[in-house]
């Protein structure tokens, strides 16, 4: 059972979780310490670190407070780090002094334990209360804080992050972040935490392609499987921040939150802002360990619809692009599913007067042209055919070619006396105004009622520019907050009318992933890159947080739009098994022979994608040189494993060595469901497993075992 103990004498908290515990004391000036984060301890062990004296202490009259070690370190004080809470009173005074409150620990309906640490100002009107929970599944720690103005006039919020984390002390650190951009996201980046203070972040109002809100620390020395890792995660899909910190004494943390430089948030008389959660976990066992222990806490614990079975898609873009119709989206619907897909989705261009991205967006109404009765015939053929029917929309964009535009200039974010920046054409619409909102939640309500879609790509194809909101001049930039609260909100209603609805996240690709749009959709889109040789790196950054039951990954034509590069489509279904299949060529011009392979594939996948979707990985060769990188999905209880491998282009005489397997039941027998080939586990972990790959390029594989 998850634990929160106080022990009144040492005024200290012990949070457990089922391998870690979080140990935070309030000290002498009021402020909510740190004690540990690590291994379990027992009270009386973390008794004995919270007693320890750190070496700086006192040591000058230059250190101030050390910068990492503090629960939400605050502008105030002799503190001289990154603040994770910054304010200004209404007459200028910025310090904040801590006072502590009291504190509750409650069980929660699921389940977990939660600690709720309140605290004032010692003068200025302003409650501050930092929250915990912890959960029985998970080594997972959840943090956030919430903030009151209890006084009669604003507080100016200048930075409000969720939660500061220290890691323990180590001779050295290391970080582990993904960063990337358009069509190239979740670039997995490991190096040597510097000295001082690095920023990862957004400024873009929307996740970004660029970082994503995750963060590990190691001691250097972790590897895939071995060794402790200290990660987070923020659920935020807005502009975020996390600073991780490492201070000459040798100390390292990181704090994280919703916001950006420079942007700042009026608290109102009276108003309480919540943050958004910054989760944690310390891990053993390397980075595998800690992404298993992530993707099981997003289908625990953030997913909607965690055990459902997502289902194989067609999407229509990279066969048609703008050019869509009633006709040829039934010719590809047949062909869809023929192969056996399960979900066709229409994707831009089937409304208003959308023939390329300069015009159209906006005016949510299927084009009279191209739909002549509307979208129902369509709707009606592809439920026919067996499939579930879904649609793109973009609800957050407009198109200054547009009614929508025309009749409503200032629902734009803009900036009196400042140009309108457009890009891909077109503008971001103010999802902090509420009749915004309104009109996006009620025509998406409307559509999704009317034609019984079962399935939303929710696109959103540029970040903010001229973030302003003229007709709240309020001096603050609440709109960055408000537009995700809106956001979410559309579409937490969207759902709560249409619990049949599932929604697919994407912002141009993978602009848009993290735990806070996870909550509220199915799956996301993971990259408009669909090359499936730059895929194997990107699904391999995504992986290290998010787990493949979230990761859309088509099957498209070669040669691939974007890259140019030819792969063999044995290959490209392969590696778009390793998440949650979906097909996006022009099937008709596929030949009978390829429709045929793809149909295979497709069936192949059905036989393992609960393996894929809902099993647990081990990554057990990465994209780390020439050879081959393999991942595995074993069933929670040991009786089925799938091996993918694929293997870019090999120098020649590269050996050929078997792949140690992992996660399977000890002393038992596998069968190879393709081959009929029987192995003693104990070779395959030992010994490996012969990946029988040719030589030369592009070969690949899905290995499917299942015990005997
Ligand atoms: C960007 C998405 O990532 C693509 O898949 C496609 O939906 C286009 N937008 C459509 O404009």
């Amino acid at each position: 059972m998850p634990q929160i103990s106080y022990d009144p004498d040492a005024g200290l908290w012990l949070l457990d979780t089922p391998r870690t515990s979080y140990a935070l004391r309030v000290d002498d000036s009021g402020a909510p310490c740190h004690v540990a984060w690590g291994g379990r301890l027992s009270l009386a062990e973390a008794r004995e670190v919270a007693a320890r004296p750190r070496d700086t202490e006192g040591s000058s009259s230059f250190e101030g407070r050390p910068p990492v070690g503090e629960e939400l370190p605050v502008d105030g004080g002799a503190r001289y780090g990154v603040p994770s809470l910054q304010v200004r009173f209404a007459d200028g005074t910025r310090a904040l002094e801590w006072a502590p409150a009291g504190h509750h620990i409650t069980e929660t309906p699921d389940g977990a334990a939660q600690l709720d640490l309140s605290f004032h100002d010692r003068h200025y009107p302003l409650d501050i209360t930092l929250h915990y929970r912890v959960h029985a599944d998970t080594d997972v720690i959840e943090r956030w804080t919430s903030l009151r103005n209890t006084g009669a006039e604003a507080i100016t919020l200048l930075r409000g992050d969720s939660a500061a984390w220290t890691v323990p002390p180590r001779d050295d650190y290391r970080l582990s972040h993904v960063t990337g951009q358009w069509s190239a996201e979740s670039q997995l980046r490991r190096e040597t935490l510097p000295f001082g203070e690095t920023v990862l972040t957004s400024r873009r109002g929307i996740t970004s392609h660029h970082a994503n809100p995750w963060v590990m620390l190691d001691d250097g020395n972790a590897t895939e499987e071995h060794g402790q890792v200290w990660s987070a995660a923020l659920a935020w899909s807005g502009s975020w921040r996390i600073t991780a910190q490492r201070t000459p004494d040798g100390r390292a943390g990181f704090t994280g939150g919703a916001g950006h430089d420079s942007t700042t948030l009026l608290l109102a008389p009276g108003e309480t802002h919540t943050t958004p959660c910054f989760a944690g976990l310390c891990s053993e066992g390397g980075f595998a360990a800690a992404s298993r222990a992530w993707h099981a806490y997003t289908l625990d614990h953030v997913l909607p619809h965690p055990r459902e079975i997502r289902p194989v898609l067609y999407n229509s873009w990279e066969a048609t692009g703008f050019d869509v119709d009633e006709q040829g989206q039934m010719a590809l619907a047949a062909k869809a599913a023929a192969l056996g897909t399960e979900l066709y989705v229409m994707d831009d261009g089937w409304f208003g007067a959308r023939r390329d991205d300069r015009a159209g967006l906006g005016d949510w109404t299927p084009s009279p042209e191209r739909f002549p009765q509307g979208l129902s015939p369509l709707i009606d053929e592809v439920h026919r055919l067996g499939m579930r029917f879904g649609l793109w929309v973009e609800p957050e964009m407009v198109n200054a070619d547009s009614d929508l535009y025309r009749a409503h200039p200032d629902w734009v974010l803009h900036f009196p006396h400042r140009t309108r920046t457009e890009m891909r054409n077109q503008l971001v619409l103010n999802f902090a105004r509420g009749d915004v909102a309104e009109w996006a939640y009620k025509w998406l309500s409307a559509l999704v009622a009317d034609h019984g879609i079962d399935f939303l790509k929710w696109d959103m194809n540029r970040p903010f520019s001229e973030a302003g909101h003229p007709a709240h001049p309020d001096g603050d930039d609440r709109l960055w907050t408000t537009y995700v609260h809106h956001l979410y909100d559309v579409i937490d209603r969207l759902r709560a009318d249409h619990p049949h609805l599932r929604i697919e996240a994407c912002s141009g690709g993978g602009g848009r992933v993290d735990l806070g749009i996870l909550a509220r959709t199915d799956q996301v889109w993971t990259s408009d890159n669909t090359d499936a040789a730059d895929r194997i790196g990107i699904q391999h950054g995504y992986s290290q947080l998010y787990p493949a039951r979230t990761m859309a990954a088509w099957v498209t034509d070669v040669p691939n739009q974007l890259t140019a590069r030819s792969v063999p489509l044995r290959f490209r279904f392969h590696v778009a098994m390793a998440g949650v299949l979906a097909i996006g060529g022009d099937l008709t011009r596929w030949s009978d022979d390829e429709l045929a392979e793809a149909a295979g594939f497709v069936a192949t996948y059905k036989q393992v994608r609960h393996l894929v979707q809902h099993g647990v990985q081990h990554r057990l060769r990465g994209p780390v040189d020439d050879g081959p990188t393999v991942v595995q999905y074993t069933a929670e209880d040991r009786s089925e494993t799938l091996v993918l491998a694929w293997q870019r282009a090999p120098h020649g005489g590269r050996p050929r060595l078997p792949v140690r397997l992992a996660g399977l039941e000890p002393g038992a027998v596998y069968r190879d469901a393709g081959s009929g080939t029987v192995h003693h586990a104990t070779v395959l972990t030992d010994h490996g497993l012969p990946l029988g790959l040719p030589p030369g390029d592009w070969a690949s594989t899905a290995i499917h075992l299942v015990r005997r």
